[in-house]
């Protein structure tokens, strides 16, 4: 298994490009079963689980090619609505393919996509939504069978949770369902926007995303598309906390900084100045960051749980006592202890984090327990005195294109090996 080699304490400087959101392309290439034709979607980001979603979509009887960051489907051949139990193990979100193949075959069979390192992952919000919309659904065998023999229907539907993979998966049932859907208290992540724009431009009626209701009207059928992914707003997180950590300035291309801003008000808390010019973000960061106020991950617009990971690896090394208090999963914080071996100071109760900033890293060997948590351990490797080793490093290749080479190029002393 290959790991990432990093010496710490080198300043990063130039430019980095932001590539495509993982979690907008997943729901666009779910998007793709429901259309005919042959969709095109630009800026897709070169990761695992797009590979994975690319084999699903294969495995259903659509033809894919990835070639430059372009994804081409044609999805006419469709001969098969279940998703074997490798493949949705292999991605917990390959949950977002229900509402799709549903909408398309009038039925689905997924196996329950079990827990993974964030806590269980439970799709009850997603289950009685699509029955709602006229599905049947039974369990045996770990196999969850979706029924839907009218085809669907209609319904008004309101959400316990703004949960952002319900609000896809009712959208992508109910676009070509009989009759209009309504969602009450949907999620209004950037990611759900990128969707419904893709969805339109096929022919489909989805009117208020990014607000907390939203309206789709049942279309007789979509037809294919030519789409560009929004730029992944955590990745760029990701590298702004490289940057903020190891005292440096550089510039971020393909940003949307309307995504980004409750992250930055953090960064700018912490010290750090933040200059955006139309899809660049410049981020020029102190010798040493300041503590910043309890931090609240939430829904958008709120601060985003994926950044919080990020964001509590620069603080370690930061003057004075920071809090995180995470509100959307239940086990985010597994990576700490790692980040703790690299000698930083951080006491999780519950589900708030207490961060004592530190002056110094010490690099040590640590393990990724998930994407964000690995990204995390790099971010802190950047600033750890010594040579730090990272095992498990495939959790970090399901969300960052090319992190390794990205981060050489800006100057950090960091292989695969
Ligand atoms: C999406 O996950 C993202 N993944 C996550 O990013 C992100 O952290 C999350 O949204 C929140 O923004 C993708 O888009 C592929 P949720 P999702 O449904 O849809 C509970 C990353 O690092 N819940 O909004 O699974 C759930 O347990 C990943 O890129 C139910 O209880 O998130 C969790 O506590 C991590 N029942 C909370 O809601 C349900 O039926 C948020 O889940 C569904 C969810």
């Amino acid at each position: 298994m290959s790991k990432i080699v990093i010496n710490g304490g080198k300043r990063l400087f130039g430019e980095v490009k932001i590539h495509g959101a993982k979690n907008s392309v997943l729901p666009l290439l779910a998007a793709t079963v429901l259309c005919r034709g042959t969709s095109i979607i630009h800026n897709c980001p070169e990761l695992s689980d797009v590979n994975a979603s690319i084999n699903i979509l294969r495995h259903l009887g659509c033809e894919c090619t990835l070639k430059n960051n372009t994804i081409t489907v044609n999805s006419n051949a469709i001969q098969c609505s279940q998703i074997p139990d490798s493949l949705m193990l292999k991605m917990r979100s390959s949950v977002i393919f229900l509402g799709a193949i549903l909408g398309r075959c009038g039925n689905a069979v997924i196996s329950s996509p079990g827990g993974c390192e964030l806590g269980p992952r439970p799709i009850d919000l997603h289950i009685s939504a699509l029955m709602r919309l006229g599905a049947q659904v039974s369990e045996c065998h770990g196999l969850i069978k979706f029924n839907a023999p009218q085809g669907l229907h209609g319904a008004q539907i309101h959400l316990s949770f703004a949960s952002v993979g319900a609000t896809e998966n009712i959208i992508l049932a109910a676009a070509t369902a009989r009759g209009v859907t309504v969602i009450h208290n949907a999620a209004k992540e950037p990611e759900i926007c990128d969707l419904a724009a893709f969805l339109n431009a096929c022919g489909a009626c989805v009117y208020g995303a990014g607000t907390d209701t939203v309206t789709i009207y049942g279309a007789d059928g979509l037809k294919c598309c030519t789409h560009t992914v929004i730029p992944d707003r955590i990745a760029a997180a990701s590298y702004m906390a490289a940057a903020a950590i190891t005292g440096s300035e550089i510039t971020l291309k393909n940003v949307a900084p309307a995504h980004l801003t409750a992250i930055n008000s953090v960064f700018e808390e912490a010290g750090c100045k933040i200059k955006c010019n139309g899809k660049g973000l410049t981020i020029k960061a102190p010798q040493r960051l300041s503590r910043v106020s309890t931090v609240r991950t939430a829904i958008y617009p709120g601060f985003p749980t994926d950044a919080g990971p990020l964001v509590l690896a620069m603080l370690s090394k930061a003057y004075g006592t920071s809090v995180i208090v995470e509100n959307i999963f239940e086990n985010r914080f597994r990576y700490v202890d790692e980040l703790k071996r690299l000698g930083a100071h951080i006491k999780v109760e519950g589900k708030v984090a207490i961060i004592e900033g530190v002056s110094t890293l010490s690099a040590a060997p640590c393990k990724c327990t998930d994407l964000r948590g690995g990204a995390a351990l790099v971010v802190a490797a950047l600033a750890a005195e010594g040579t730090t080793i990272i095992s498990d490093i495939h959790h970090i290749k399901r969300g960052y294109e090319s992190i390794v080479s990205r981060l050489s190029l800006l100057g950090a002393d960091i292989k695969e090996v």
